[in-house]
């Protein structure tokens, strides 16, 4: 999807236009993929905007620089703040946020610690980031998602993504939307950029984070919501063919937010359409990120924005 810009970016503390947000080419992220980030929604109420789970996603980043021996100069607090300022500042809403902090132009050479660490903000308009309106037709990926104890999965982290590339290009190059990666154990992980559902005999699952998933912020609330809702959840490692069997099936995501898979290679799941029980979590999930029901967790941060713009999808 082409990158729709903004007017401003926030650059360590200080927001410069979007066209001079550059790197040079010998930093340090761009040879050895040191980096961490975060996605981040905000969306349009009746009454204004929200960040959805901004302290969440900023605890999130720390964590990850934490793993990876990078300090950063900002609390959660003050992330949380410069959001606010780049959005109001853009004043784009519907948008998706991704702050980024990485190892800038320094020394070269495998280790990080001498080159700088480096802090953007952007946002911009991104609408539907898994196709199909009907459901996605995905498909278990060759490659395997990242094994414990060799980059880790608790940590947002740039590099994790060439993983996700190869299993994400595989799928559109096969046809399917998106590809779903199997731990190193052959059990079922998550999708290359989504945390993934299934519900079998009325019973919520999802992969544990030991089967080498991203920690994910919108699993999180699902599951939170599934508990509310008196939906039985169970976390436990599932094997590849409780896909197949199961009755719905969905991915959860910031960018993906919550999407029901129509198929897996090519076995339709349930009847294809989306069955009762996403519905539930899709419908309330989206009635408090769009204002429609209460937000009752307290998860959306307000923002002034002067000029709404609809996302492009
Ligand atoms: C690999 C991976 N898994 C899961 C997720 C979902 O996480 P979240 O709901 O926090 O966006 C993402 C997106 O950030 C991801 O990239």
């Amino acid at each position: 999807m082409t990158l729709q810009t903004t007017a401003n970016i926030w650059h360590n503390g200080k927001l410069i236009p979007w066209d001079q947000a550059k790197i040079h080419v010998m930093s340090h992220v761009v040879h050895y993929g040191s980096s961490v980030f975060e996605g981040i929604r905000c969306y349009t109420q009746p009454n204004g905007a929200g960040v959805f789970r901004l302290p969440e996603h900023m605890a999130r980043l720390i964590d990850s620089a934490k793993i990876y021996r990078m300090p950063l100069p900002y609390t959660a607090d003050q992330l949380s703040a410069a959001v606010i300022d780049v959005i109001e500042a853009n004043g784009v809403t519907p948008c998706y946020i991704r702050p980024i902090a990485f190892r800038g132009y320094g020394e070269m050479g495998v280790n990080p610690l001498k080159s700088p660490v480096e802090i953007y903000i952007a946002n911009f308009p991104w609408g539907k980031y898994v196709h199909g309106n009907e459901g996605a037709d995905v498909c278990i990926s060759s490659w395997a998602r990242l094994a414990p104890n060799t980059m880790p999965t608790l940590a947002k982290a740039g590099a994790n993504y060439m993983n996700s590339q190869l299993i994400r290009m595989e799928a559109e190059i096969n046809g399917y939307s998106e590809g779903i990666g199997l731990d190193t154990n052959g059990y079922l992980s998550e999708g290359s950029g989504e945390n993934l559902f299934l519900v079998r005999g009325g019973v919520l699952y999802t992969t544990p984070l030991a089967n080498s998933v991203l920690n994910g912020i919108t699993r999180n609330s699902i599951l939170t919501l599934a508990k509310q809702l008196g939906i039985e959840v169970v976390e436990q490692a599932l094997l590849r063919e409780m896909i197949y069997i199961c009755d719905e099936a969905f991915f959860t995501g910031t960018a993906a937010e919550v999407t029901h898979l129509r198929s897996v290679d090519r076995i339709l799941i349930g009847d294809g359409s989306m069955g009762p029980i996403t519905k539930a979590l899709h419908d309330e999930f989206f009635g408090i990120v769009n204002g429609t029901r209460p937000d009752r967790h307290n998860w959306l941060t307000p923002v002034k924005v002067k000029v709404a713009e609809p996302v492009g999808v």
